[in-house]
Formats: structure tokens, C-alpha cells, sequence
């Protein structure tokens, strides 16, 4: 709030220079600022102090015209209440007109409340909601590996070095086979999760979609061999059942990936509870009845309520303790971005599916 705004109206005297002041002492009494003109000539007759405070550095304020074209842009108000941005403050100002009558002189009476918090307000809630937005679309699975993926880069960049120096040291020494062949070992580990690493850091990469033909077992290798640890230590197996001579799809290849590893990771996580002899993870793709190209990822965890499958969609719902509940409503906007469609249904004898198609790419390459 401004300082004029605070300050008790009626405490201040009359504007020295005013002609009417029993106008004047009246429009002192109201709590925004007020002025009043003639309306036959348009100068200004009385103001209160908030006017004065308020506008004496716009130019053109003492009259009517003059006013008005510097604050509505033409020398007619339009709309009665009409929101505008001063040019000499930059301030907002709610403005209303109106015509009176006081000591038989014909006036146009403005009020011009000051709504700039009001404005602002709405200016930085709209600026939160985005920021959320984007919060939201940095937090994406991919983007949490890219940390991860920076932060792991290091460490294992030094320890293929000590490796190498220590087989270079066992080398020189004549040292143990058995020395040599473990250094080899580890050395051979260390380049593979490097390798690893730089595939999810490739995978991660801001980048404008590209569409083009894309081979969805390339596509599920990719994203089998970011997931094949966390299955290995859940003692998961992913069966792949690709229907034989899949055509290609008309997609983008690395967001495509980013959805099958959402919806794998989430039937990877869905498993958690489930003895792992029951646990089962399946990723089929076929050409359904419409000639798209239907891809889907079917677990064997405790499916899904009714109630439960409604909001699944919504972004930030989720059920787990860790999860951001982001994965699927990020999933849909991609593949509607393919104008594809994704789905859910329970999976006979338990479990859930959830799918996806994509258009093919032939005739659209
Ligand atoms: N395969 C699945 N089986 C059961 N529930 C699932 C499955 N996939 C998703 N869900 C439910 O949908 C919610 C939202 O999933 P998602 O948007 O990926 O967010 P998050 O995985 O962070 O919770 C999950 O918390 C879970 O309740
Ligand atoms: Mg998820």
C-alpha cells in the first residue's frame, strides 16, 4: 500500500489553489483519490490531497481531456471502472466517471482507486503457479537421473583412474594374476555404469521434440538396460513380447523412452509389496484394430480401485510415500503430444496395464 493510501484522509487542509471548497472539503473526506472538472470547459475545480499526491506529476492532470487521454489512451472513458496503468507511476488505477451537479455547476467527478497490490497479487500467484509448473516438469523422472547422473559422473570417472593405476602398479610389480584379473574386472564395471550414465544423460537432454521413424525395440532396449539394475534387485524379470515385424512409429524417440520408463518404473514399484515368485513385468507391443502401433507394460502389483483409477491422471497424485505423482500426467501430455492416447485397465488375473499407442510412420515420413 502506498504511503497517500495510509494516511487518515480527512486530516489534511483544503489544496490551497481551490476554488470550491466545499467540494473540496468533501472530496478530502473520501478515501481515494477524487477530483472533480467542469464540464464545460474541463478544468480541474476541486481534488482531494490522495489526487493530488497521487497524480500531480502526470502531466495533464489539472484537466479533463487531457487527463483522460494520458490514462485511457482517448478522451472518452469507455468502460466505468476501467483497470489502467498511470505512465508517470506505474501504478494501477480502477477509474470510474461520473457526472453531477454541486452549487449548480455541471462536473465530472473521478474516483481513482489505487489496485496495484491487487494487480500484483494476481501477477505473482500466476508467476508461482508457473514456477510450480516448471518445478514440476524439472522434477520429471529424467531430470532426477540427470542429477543423479551428474553426480555419479565424477566419482566413477576417478575410479576407472585408480583402477588403471593400480593395474599399471600390479603390472610393473609382477603382482598376483588373480590381482590383475579382479582390477580388470572392476575397471570393465566402472565403464559399463559410466556408459550407462551417459546414455541417461543423453536420454535427459533438454531438448525441442523431433519426430520421426523409430524402431520400438530400440526404443524398450534403451530403456531395459536404464532399468536392469532396480529389476535385478527387486528379482525382476522383464519379458519383452514384441509382435514379429512391428512397423516403425512416427514419434520422438527419446520422449517415447521417457514414458515406457515412467510406466515400467511404476509397475516395477507397484511389485514391491508381491513375494517375487509372483512378481511378473511384461512390455508387449502389436498393431491394434485401428492401425496404431498399441504398446503395454503389464504388472502383476495390487492394481487399481475405481476410485483410485480416476485421479490417476491428475498431476501430483500419488499413493507412495517417495513419489511426486507427476510420471503419468507427464506420460499423457507426451503422447497426446503424439496424438496418442494412454490408458489403464486391469490385467486379467490381476494386476494392472497400462498402455499407449502411437501413430505408424508410414506415409508420414
Ligand atoms: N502399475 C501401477 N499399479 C498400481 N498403481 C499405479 C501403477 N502406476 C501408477 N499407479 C498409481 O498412480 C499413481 C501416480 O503415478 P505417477 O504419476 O507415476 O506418480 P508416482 O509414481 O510418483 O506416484 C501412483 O502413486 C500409484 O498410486
Ligand atoms: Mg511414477
Amino acid at each position: 500500500m502506498s504511503a497517500a493510501r495510509r494516511r487518515a484522509p480527512a486530516a489534511a487542509p483544503p489544496h490551497p489553489a481551490d476554488p470550491m471548497p466545499a467540494l473540496q472539503t468533501l472530496l478530502q473526506a473520501l478515501p481515494f483519490a477524487c477530483a472533480a472538472f467542469a464540464r464545460s470547459d474541463g478544468a480541474l475545480l476541486a481534488a482531494n490531497c490522495l489526487y493530488h499526491e497521487e497524480f500531480a506529476a502526470l502531466a495533464g492532470h489539472d484537466r479533463r481531456e487531457s487527463l483522460l487521454q494520458a490514462l485511457h489512451g482517448s478522451d472518452v472513458d469507455i468502460d466505468p471502472g476501467s483497470e489502467v496503468r498511470a505512465p508517470h507511476n506505474q501504478r494501477w488505477y480502477s477509474l470510474y466517471w461520473r457526472d453531477t451537479e454541486h452549487e449548480g455547476r455541471a462536473l465530472s467527478l473521478l474516483t481513482a482507486v489505487d489496485i496495484s497490490e491487487r494487480i500484483e497479487a494476481l501477477d505473482s500467484h500466476k508467476s508461482r503457479q508457473e514456477k510450480l509448473l516448471f518445478t514440476s516438469r524439472l522434477m520429471s523422472v529424467g531430470e532426477m537421473a540427470a542429477t543423479l547422473a551428474h553426480e555419479l559422473n565424477q566419482p566413477l570417472a576417478a575410479i576407472v583412474n585408480y583402477l588403471n593405476g593400480s593395474l599399471r602398479l600390479v603390472d610393473q610389480a609382477g603382482g598376483p594374476v588373480q590381482v590383475e584379473r579382479a582390477l580388470h574386472a572392476a575397471r570393465t564395471q566402472a565403464e559399463h555404469a559410466a556408459a550407462v550414465i551417459s546414455r541417461v544423460r543423453e536420454f535427459v537432454r533438454a531438448r525441442e521434440p523431433r519426430r520421426d521413424a523409430q524402431d520400438l525395440a530400440a526404443i524398450s532396449a534403451t530403456v531395459l538396460e536404464l532399468l536392469r539394475l532396480e529389476a535385478e534387485r527387486q528379482q525382476l524379470r522383464i519379458d519383452v513380447a514384441l509382435a514379429s515385424l512391428l512397423p516403425e512409429v512416427y514419434a520422438d524417440r527419446v520422449m517415447v523412452e521417457q514414458v515406457l520408463l515412467n510406466l515400467v518404473k511404476n509397475a516395477i514399484e507397484a511389485m514391491r509389496e508381491v513375494p517375487p515368485a509372483q512378481r511378473g513385468l511384461r512390455i508387449e507391443a502389436r498393431v491394434n484394430l485401428d492401425d496404431e502401433i498399441e504398446v503395454r507394460v503389464c504388472d502383476r502389483g495390487k492394481g487399481l480401485s475405481q476410485a483410485e483409477s480416476e485421479q490417476l491422471f491428475s498431476p501430483f497424485y500419488t499413493t507412495k510415500a517417495d513419489g511426486l505423482g507427476i510420471g503419468l500426467a507427464i506420460c499423457r501430455s507426451i503422447i497426446e503430444y503424439h496424438e496418442g492416447r494412454l490408458f489403464f485397465e486391469p490385467r486379467d488375473g490381476g494386476g494392472s496395464v497400462f498402455g499407449f499407442t502411437l501413430p505408424r510412420a508410414e506415409g508420414r515420413v
